[in-house]
């Protein structure tokens, strides 16, 4: 792998602020609010911060780099896909509990639905987010598919996946606000607290996450190798150098054919073979 040290650097980066995350959220919950409870109240409210920054963006952040870790390069892209989806699946049913929380919360206190900014691009993103998981599902892990529509879609499911995970940060810093808003009122949000500290940095925290991901993701020294370029880090182990050779100048003789294959391989696709 290309700059293998910075990429280690930004992993470790991320991961170490994707669990500083969490123990914020937990915090702000359990020591500066009313706790966690299923009653209607306001403990009932605080899962809806903390199942959306734990799934929405913590599991959400590792299942976009999972295919960046080059200790899974040995792994078949179908586990990959496996692993990639199952977190997706992961993040998405923490989102649905989040979500009837705070429906739940609104209705038990008669406080009106989809009045705010946040609730409408949030269910927005919501939405999106399972069409793009469903939609996901069909074309890259059903056998069916053909292989020109996996790939005519790879760079729309990145593009639309990068832009996903940035709705949900953008959300998820409106709901912040909104919170603090309307439960900071003696002393008021505006006094600037050390709820309010506390909080605004998580908020800092969060964008800072994004920004990560979003940077590992998008550096191309940092992709998973299509196949043939890597035979000798694949299961199968090539010891035999010589068909190795072969197989090589093979695919250097045939251009067309190479050409082809990277753009399957970029569809995900080879791995099922
Ligand atoms: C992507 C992440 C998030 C999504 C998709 C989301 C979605 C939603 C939705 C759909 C509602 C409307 C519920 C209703 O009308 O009954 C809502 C309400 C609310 N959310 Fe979030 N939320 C997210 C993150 C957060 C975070 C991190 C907070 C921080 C505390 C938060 C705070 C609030 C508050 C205060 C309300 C009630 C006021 C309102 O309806 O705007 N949200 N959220
Ligand atoms: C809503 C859920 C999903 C989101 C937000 C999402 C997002 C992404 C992103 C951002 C990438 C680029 C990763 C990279 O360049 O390293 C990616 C790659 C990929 N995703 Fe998804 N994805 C989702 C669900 C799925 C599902 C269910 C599958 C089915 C197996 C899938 C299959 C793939 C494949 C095959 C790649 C290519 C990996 C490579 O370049 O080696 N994705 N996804």
């Amino acid at each position: 792998m290309e700059g293998y040290k910075s990429f280690l650097y930004f992993l470790v980066s991320s991961l170490v602020l994707g669990f500083t995350l969490v123990i914020f959220v937990l915090v702000w919950v359990l020591h500066y609010s009313d706790g966690l409870a299923w009653d209607g109240g306001n403990a009932e409210f605080n899962w809806h911060p903390v199942l959306i920054i734990t799934g929405f963006i913590f599991i959400e952040g590792i299942a976009i780099i999972v295919y960046r870790l080059p200790w899974t390069w040995r792994c078949s892209k179908l586990l990959m896909k496996c692993i990639h989806a199952g977190l997706h699946l992961t993040a998405a049913i923490l989102v649905v509990v989040a979500l009837v929380a705070v429906f739940d919360y609104h209705n038990a206190k008669n406080i009106p639905n989809m009045y705010s900014l946040h609730s409408w691009v949030g269910l927005t993103v919501v939405i999106c987010f399972f069409l793009q998981l469903v939609f996901s599902i069909i074309v890259y892990l059903l056998p069916c598919t053909p292989l020109s529509i996996r790939a005519a879609f790879m760079p729309i499911h990145v593009y639309s996946g990068l832009l996903l995970f940035g709705g949900v940060i953008a959300t998820s810093l409106m709901g912040i606000t909104e919170k603090l808003i309307f439960s900071l009122r003696n002393p008021a949000y505006s006094s600037l607290p050390p709820h309010a500290v506390f909080v605004n940095t998580l908020g800092l925290l969060i964008a800072v996450f994004g920004g990560l991901i979003v940077w590992i993701t998008t550096r191309p020294g940092w992709k998973r190798p299509p196949e043939e370029q890597r035979p000798f880090l694949s299961n199968d182990n090539y010891d035999n150098t010589t068909e190795y050779s072969k197989e090589k100048s093979d695919v250097e003789l045939n251009s067309e054919a190479r050409k082809r294959n990277l753009k399957l391989d970029e569809a995900g696709q080879r791995s099922t073979m």
